[in-house]
């Protein structure tokens, strides 16, 4: 369901079914008024209990029984010079707490006291942005197929109301709606990630993803190339069919073309790792958990949902789209540890290790977009566990071979509010990967492991500056926190639309 924004000045018809009041701990403290003075009082009566402090992200639900005329008034703690972040998080916590009354339809009040710090410091978008960001994405989940089938919970409408004297002029509220735009496209495109990545393997096959690739397509009127396993193997590309070759639905290099900026010299490629599903091949996972792996395309559902950011925003900027989809199974015509493959780049690898699949695919990945002209790489995949290990959940593990680019990366994602924490590239890790039967082996011990396998990757970059983003840790969530659900987060598909579209 679509989202409307609009103005409280603009608007007629029914009172929305709930207030939104941001507040902060010194206004709480104070005694300004904030929606209604026997609403105010009970409010500041829960706070003198040290039951509502107004602590960022806090929450604090009335019923309004006829004071106003909206139903409910739902606080949300927050932080005056908090942050882009700490909106975002405000925003996602109002958004369940309307869904926790089922107000389709609420008012958020613009107050100086919240939004007057982040203004100045900012600007109107990108706050306008991050609370459309936060409000959209807390309530786009993972939808259970089931016989009978709910509805997503959605907020139809959001009516801004602004303080006397706040947002007045048609500027800024031009730049407001603005920013609500760009907050849309971006949440549509992250919800779009996500419920790429949440469907199962069984679903989601290689073919089915470059459908879904074409679908894309047709929507933007993109240039896309599917290349099949026959047309794979005239082109060479061995990485992509020995992880395919073990399983009935065939791999696919799904590449995808956007030229916003015919002028420009730089043509950003940016590479998806596509494992529909990874049960590790021959080198069997264990069973525990193994259903998660419907995740390993998170990478690829990264490019995609930045492609379609992008193409919707008609950013001018130039972008190869690069996925190698493929399932990784076991079986009698699968590859196995000692195969050596050659991949498109010519480069010879040793498997050693079946379930480190992901860098063999995007090896050809990378060969794939440096050959239709990429000027900068970006790849995104669920890479390794050991990123787990060493940021858990809450940061994207990132490698490079060059540190402008690098700084480009981590300033994107400081505005996108998607943490990334670079790991080394020491040059003794390759040695690691050293083989007696080919250039490279696929697989190292396990010290270190995160950044050995991003730098297999790497191999494959060609001297071209390149960034690795591994998303194994961020991609997908046990537990729904902030504005990002259980399952599929979409993650990183702010992070590569700002980096591209940015300042
Ligand atoms: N897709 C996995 C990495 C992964 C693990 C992603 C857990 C999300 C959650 C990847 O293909 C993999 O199996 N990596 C192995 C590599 C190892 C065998 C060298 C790993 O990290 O254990
Ligand atoms: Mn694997
Ligand atoms: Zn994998």
């Amino acid at each position: 369901m679509e989202t409307s924004f609009v103005w409280s000045s603009n608007r007629v018809g029914e009172a929305p079914e709930a207030v939104i009041r941001l507040i902060t701990e010194e206004e709480l403290k104070g005694s300004g008024a904030l929606v209604e003075p026997s609403i105010d009082k009970q409010l500041r009566r829960s706070c003198e209990k040290g039951l509502f402090m107004a602590k960022p992200g806090q929450t604090e639900v009335y019923s309004t029984l006829g004071l106003i005329e909206a139903p409910s008034v739902l606080f949300v703690g927050c932080s005056s010079g908090g942050g882009l972040g700490e909106l975002r998080l405000a925003a996602a916590a109002a958004a369940k707490a309307a869904r926790g009354v089922k107000a389709a339809s609420a008012e958020l009040v613009l107050c100086a006291s919240v939004f007057g710090e982040e203004l100045e410091r900012h600007g109107i978008e990108s706050v306008a942005q991050a609370m459309t960001e936060g409000l959209l994405l807390a309530l786009h989940d993972r939808q259970p197929l089931r016989r009978e089938e709910k509805e997503r919970f959605a907020l139809s409408e959001v009516v801004f109301r602004p303080e006397e004297g706040f947002l007045a002029s048609a500027d800024d509220r031009a730049a407001w709606d603005r920013g609500t735009a760009r907050g849309k496209v971006l949440a549509g495109s992250v919800a779009y990630a996500r419920d790429l990545t949440n469907l199962p393997g069984n679903d989601l096959t290689p073919e089915r993803l470059a459908f879904l690739a074409e679908d894309l397509a047709a929507a933007y009127e993109l240039d896309i190339e599917v290349i099949d396993e026959w047309t794979a193997a005239e082109q060479g590309m061995g990485g992509l069919l020995a992880v395919g070759q073990g399983s009935v639905n065939p791999p696919r290099m799904i590449i995808l073309h956007y030229k916003g900026a015919p002028d420009s010299q730089t043509t950003w490629g940016l590479i998806g790792k596509g494992i529909t599903f990874d049960t590790g091949g021959i080198s069997l996972k264990r069973g525990l958990g193994m259903e998660d792996m419907i995740s390993d395309m998170a990478g690829a559902a990264a490019v995609l949902g930045a492609l379609r950011a992008i193409a919707e925003l008609q950013a001018a900027v130039n972008i190869v789209a690069v996925i190698p989809a493929a399932e990784n199974m076991p079986s009698d015509r699968a590859f196995k540890p000692g195969d050596v493959i050659r991949t498109l780049s010519g480069y010879t690898v040793e498997i050693v290790n079946c379930d480190a699949e992901g860098r063999v695919v995007l090896a050809d990945g990378m060969t794939s977009a440096i050959r239709r002209g990429a000027t900068k790489l970006i790849d995104v995949a669920t890479l390794t566990g050991a990123v787990m290990s060493a940021l858990g959940f809450e940061a994207t593990g990132a490698i490079t071979n060059n540190d402008s680019l690098m700084t480009d990366v981590l300033r994107a994602s400081e505005r996108a509010g998607e943490r990334i924490w670079q790991l080394p590239a020491y040059p003794e890790y390759m040695k690691d990967l050293r083989s007696d039967a080919a250039d490279l082996k696929n697989s190292g011990s396990r010290y270190g492991a995160a950044s050995k396998a991003g730098m297999f990757i790497g191999h494959f970059a060609e001297g071209l500056p390149w960034v690795h983003l591994d998303i194994a840790g961020t991609s997908w969530l046990e537990a729904s926190r902030g504005y990002e659900p259980k399952g599929a987060t979409g993650v990183m598909v702010r992070t590569l639309v700002e980096l591209t579209t940015g300042e």
